[in-house]
């Protein structure tokens, strides 16, 4: 991390001018944080560990998790009300981590009070909210940045990089499973809790822009799909699929990627071989015409790249404050987050429609 400091641009109040103390004296970000139910106290746990970054305040409805952030954290505020942490001068940035209903109002509050903002996915329940939310951030001059926290993995990375650098040559596909039993949420579907992922590691990997979407799924419990299965089709033939499912009696965790020249599998379970490049391809020639058609396969050597073991939240954090300290504009930001609620959005419609195509 940069310890180049740049003004802070839109801080409010005292943090605009002073600046924390933390480890090295370095100038640090002042952090509320709203939602401590199952993602907070990760992303509370990592701005309090950061050197540029600190806790000052968390704020959560419930009573129970007000009890187990106070236990964690004696010396962290603890509140009950967003309204505490949106209006106080000491706070520079909020982290929203509450469910997607509420990212639009907290969002909006935190900008309005001159905060910057790092907020869950997805980014918001429709896409006319995030582009209000985007036009806001602008005008004010602040950063929001959209957890899409598997694109600071290990994984993600390597496979950007055996891309970028041409390994497996023109991508034909991407095929993602992300399946387990639950957990059942009761605001939104599968789709909008598990695909964000997948689509935002697509929207990042494939470089080009979407043009159709097509969508099926069912819902057997509780109103909202618990299964679906999202096609996206992208120009040049690329396709992908992507199948999340609460109602799995195993975690599967696997993306297939397959290329003109070699085809992987991103397996995120595994501890150490996460990625494995198979050698393996498919020729097809013709010397009379279509009716001779010459398919000839290869099936080579495989090798495990090495894929760098990190929090993905620890580094994406740490890109948040920098963006801040360094007055940059985060790739993730709500630009991207938006594309991804484009997906979610065509996908919705489609399921609604029994898989009808849904053009971008
Ligand atoms: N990036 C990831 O890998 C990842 C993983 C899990 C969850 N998430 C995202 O994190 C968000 C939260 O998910 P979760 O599983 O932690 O949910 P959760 O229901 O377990 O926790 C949410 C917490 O927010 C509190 N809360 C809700 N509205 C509030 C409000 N207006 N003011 C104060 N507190 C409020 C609730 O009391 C609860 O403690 C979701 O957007 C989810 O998609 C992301």
């Amino acid at each position: 991390m940069s310890t180049v400091l740049q003004p802070v641009g839109q801080l409010v109040g005292p943090a605009s001018n002073e600046s924390t103390q933390k480890g090295s004296g370095d100038t640090v970000v002042k952090f509320g944080v709203v939602g401590y139910g199952y993602w907070g106290p990760n992303v509370v746990r990592n701005l309090d560990q950061l050197e540029a970054s600190t806790v000052v305040a968390v704020c959560d409805k419930s009573p129970t998790a007000r009890k187990r952030i106070h236990k964690s954290y004696p010396h962290v505020k603890v509140v009950a009300e967003t309204a505490d942490l949106m209006s106080s001068p000491d706070i520079d940035a909020i982290a929203i981590v509450t469910p997607v209903w509420t990212h639009y109002e907290l969002t909006k509050a935190a900008l309005q009070n001159g905060k910057h903002v790092f907020v869950e996915k997805p980014f918001t329940s429709d896409s006319a909210q995030a582009e209000e939310l985007i036009n806001l951030a602008a005008k004010k001059n602040l950063k929001i940045m959209v957890d899409h926290t598997f694109l600071f993995t290990g994984a993600v990375k390597k496979i950007g990089q055996l891309l970028e650098e041409g390994t497996l040559g023109k991508i034909y596909y991407y095929d993602s499973t992300r399946v387990n039993l639950g957990l059942f949420q009761h605001d939104i579907n599968v789709i909008w809790d598990l695909a964000p992922h997948d689509l935002s590691i697509i929207d990042h990997l494939i470089k080009e822009t979407p043009e159709a979407v097509s969508a099926t799924g069912q819902s057997h419990l509780n109103g909202f799909e618990d299964v679906a299965f999202i096609t996206v089709y992208f120009p040049n033939k690329i396709i992908a699929h992507i199948n999340v499912n609460w109602l799995s009696p195993v975690k599967v965790r696997t993306t297939l990627i397959g290329g003109e020249k070699k085809m992987l599998v991103w397996n995120d379970l595994e501890a150490d071989e996460k990625i494995k490049v198979y050698d393996k391809g498919v020729h097809v020639s013709s010397r009379e015409g279509l009716y001779n058609l010459l398919v000839n396969y290869r099936s080579g050597d495989m090798w495990a790249p090495q894929v760098e073991q990190v929090e993905a939240l620890r580094k994406e954090l740490a890109y948040f404050v920098d963006c801040i300290l360094q007055d940059q504009t985060p790739f993730n930001d709500g630009i991207a987050g938006l594309r991804v609620v484009k997906l979610l959005e065509a996908a919705s419609k489609s399921v609604r429609n029994q898989g009808a195509v849904v053009h971008l």
